[in-house]
């Protein structure tokens, strides 16, 4: 892909959840291209569809209507065993609880990307080891995430989005649970590595930090894209 390429392109995209009888429009007709190898933020109020459209961009949740092309492969209507291999091969997560495994070790929770791969041994070891030096967690790497602060552990987080050099990194308000110094070095620490990998991030944040980073600013309301922003 080149640089003016997009990594994703949506065509008009709701989604509507059902609870019971209620219906929520989360998003209401989303049309966006968002460009390869940038850092890209998507900013609104609480309730206005980030983390729903992040989910679709991730392929953990389905559209109710539209065109989705992410990592230029068309989305929308995948199957679950098709979502989990596109997943596996494109897309990295890094969320706002950090979610890593309680019971595996920074070391494991890095390394776990690379089993569901079924990648070599040799090569789960050599990926996991220079990630976990790249975050700056080569000591810590037999830590279970309970022994580790919540700069380490989203450290650990970007090192498992990464380690298998994905596409497309997805970030759902990465920096929320964190104080603004440590949430500071979290967004550094994710601009080098996307300068290094090449890989596209988006994100989605109220974070000043997050945004003055980005070169490009999404903003969406009541399920809506509203504006669109180049730094
Ligand atoms: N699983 C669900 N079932 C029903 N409604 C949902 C579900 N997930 C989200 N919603 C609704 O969809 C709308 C969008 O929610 P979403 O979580 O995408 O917002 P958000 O922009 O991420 O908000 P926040 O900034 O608080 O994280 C909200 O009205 C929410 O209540
Ligand atoms: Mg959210």
């Amino acid at each position: 892909m080149n640089k003016n390429e997009s990594v994703v392109r949506l065509t008009n995209v709701t989604k509507t959840y059902f609870m019971g009888k209620v219906e929520v429009e989360a998003l209401r007709g989303i049309t966006i291209q968002i460009p390869v190898k940038r850092f890209n933020v998507i900013i609104g109020p609480s309730g206005s569809g980030k983390t729903t459209l992040l989910n679709l961009l991730g392929c953990i949740d389905f559209p109710s209507s539209g065109q989705m092309e992410v990592c230029g492969q068309e989305v929308a209507r995948m199957n679950d065993k098709q979502a989990s291999d596109f997943r596996a091969e494109n897309i990295g997560f890094i969320f706002q609880n950090f979610n890593l495994v309680p019971v595996l070790s920074a070391y494991e929770n890095v390394e776990y990307p690379l089993l569901l791969m079924k990648k070599p041994a040799a090569e789960r070891k050599q990926l996991t080891l220079k990630m976990l030096d790249a975050v700056g967690l080569s000591k810590h790497q037999n830590h279970r995430p309970n022994e580790l602060s919540g700069g380490q552990r989203q450290r650990v987080a970007i090192a498992r989005a990464l380690v298998k050099g994905p596409k497309l990194v997805l970030a759902d308000e990465p920096t929320a649970n964190l104080d603004s110094k440590t949430g500071k070095s979290i967004i550094d620490l994710m601009y080098a590595m996307q300068s290094e990998n090449h890989t596209t991030f988006i994100f989605s944040s109220h974070d000043k930090q997050v945004m003055e980073y980005s070169e490009k600013v999404f903003e969406i309301r009541d399920g809506l894209l509203v504006k669109e922003k180049e730094n």
